[in-house]
């Protein structure tokens, strides 16, 4: 099939490289020159598992090409992935995404489907055939379930496809189009698929806040979180994923979409209860985290504080609302100095946070005169620290678990204390100063 992808950010790229890799022949349309020069020559502007030897494979094969313009001639289906940040009052912000319908809409020829791959609110389906003005173009939905650092392996393997779609021939295409990947698939309104969508995040962004907050009692009783989700886990009605408290949880998506549909609600006239407070208690959950690291060391000011971890998840580079981000800025706040590091969001961080702090170029570098050490990202290689070496390394036996993945029992072992949001052992067992 010929397919368009216009974007070639994180899901865009994903998609016009996954679809060339099923065989088709795609065009991948990007404004930015720099970022296009760069994607032709086989360079990938981020870190994403594996994505860069299949674009490489896909130039080879002459199966993919980087353009600014859409192709004419006939395209049976143009994905459309341009960014949706979030505006000032929370609702998505639709701008590139009309640019892009006006694009289309203008140099498309033929009779064509466009389908919303970002994440775009349910309700904006007649604006966005205005914007086309193009009544030989139908509009379907096909929205991304994408993890980052899992991309890929997501692309080919996904829990579930869904087709939002105004016609049987558009459920036709896309199901062609995805001929190979081996996956349920929900056929719906367009409508649907677009709420489905941040139904799901929205889901999963609640689970995260509420163990979170349960974490909280189980600091104020005494408990141990990771029992706690164990048993709520095991129900099968539950399911045991996204349960594992912590500092917050980060990345673009969560906290915009989440915001997006409260948004959506409201402009409709309904006004809900439960879905902005995600958010409120995923910021906070930073703030009571500092606060346990602040009740165990006394005065931060002047303390030294090593910090494994700045991406927001471990395999990727994106700082993106990154807990790591928040937890070093708080601390900044407090006096303390950071010395960082990540094995791949040391550039994206220094963006974010210049020179104010200090990066290191191994975990263990890192540790050098530092007071505590505070863990905010779950890469592998934290969780397989060698504990003793860091004991050495640090002026005092203590590891600040901000994503609750560490091991207590190895850690301990080699005479350190672990710290964690509702992490109930002798030694750590103290009650937070909630403020
Ligand atoms: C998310 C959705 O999972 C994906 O389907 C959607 O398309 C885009 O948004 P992503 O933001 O890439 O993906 O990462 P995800 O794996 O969902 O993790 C989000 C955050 O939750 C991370 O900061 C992670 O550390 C945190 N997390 C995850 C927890 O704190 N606890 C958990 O148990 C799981």
């Amino acid at each position: 099939m010929k397919i368009t992808v216009i974007g070639a950010g994180y899901v865009g790229l994903v998609q016009a490289v996954g679809m060339a890799r099923l065989g088709h022949d795609v065009t991948c349309v990007e404004i930015q020159d720099e970022r296009r020069e760069r994607l032709a020559k086989g360079e990938v502007p981020f870190f994403e598992p594996g994505l860069k030897e299949m674009l490489n494979k896909s130039l080879e094969k002459n199966q993919l090409r980087f353009t600014d313009r859409v192709p004419s001639g006939v395209l049976d289906l143009i994905f459309i992935a341009v960014q949706t940040p979030q505006s000032e009052t929370g609702a998505a912000d639709l701008s590139y995404l009309q640019s892009a319908c006006e694009m289309i809409g203008r140099d498309v020829q033929g009779d064509s489907i466009v389908v919303l791959k970002s994440t775009i609110p349910p309700g904006v389906r007649a604006r966005i055939h205005e914007w086309l003005a193009n009544d030989k173009l139908e509009v379907a939905s096909n929205p991304e379930f994408l993890r980052e650092g899992k991309a890929v392996e997501d692309f080919f393997a996904p829990s579930r496809i869904v087709f939002g779609v105004e016609s049987k021939q558009a459920e036709e295409k896309l199901r062609e189009a995805y001929t190979g990947v081996e996956a349920p698939v929900f056929v719906m309104s367009v409508e649907s698929a677009q709420l489905a969508k941040y139904a799901s995040n929205t889901m999963l962004a609640m689970r995260l806040s509420l163990m979170n907050e349960i974490a909280n009692i189980a600091d104020v009783v005494g408990a141990d979180i990771r029992d706690v989700s164990a048993v709520v886990g095991s129900d099968p009605r539950i399911g045991s994923s996204f349960l594992r408290a912590g500092a917050g949880f980060g990345g673009s998506c969560f906290p915009k979409d989440v915001l997006a549909l409260e948004a959506v609600g409201k402009e409709g006239g309904f006004d809900s209860r439960l879905i902005a407070p995600i958010i409120e208690v995923n910021k906070k959950q930073a703030e009571i985290f500092v606060q346990k690291i602040q009740d165990v060391l006394g005065e931060l000011s002047r303390k030294t504080i090593a910090v494994w971890g700045l991406a927001f998840n471990a395999e990727t580079d994106d700082v993106r609302e990154s807990p790591a981000i928040r937890v070093i800025r708080l601390l900044l706040e407090q006096g303390v100095s950071i010395k960082a590091y990540d094995p791949q969001a040391i550039e994206s961080a220094r963006e974010v946070l210049g020179a104010e702090i200090e990066y290191a170029s191994s975990k263990i570098d890192c540790l050098q005169g530092a007071d505590a050490l505070a863990v905010l990202t779950e890469w592998e290689e934290f969780i397989d620290a060698p504990w003793d070496e860091v004991k050495e390394a640090l002026n005092s036996p203590m590891v600040f678990d901000g994503k609750n993945v560490l091991n207590t029992d190895r850690i301990t072992e080699a005479g350190m204390t672990h710290y964690g949001i509702g992490l109930c052992n002798e030694d750590s067992q103290l009650l937070p100063s909630f403020s």
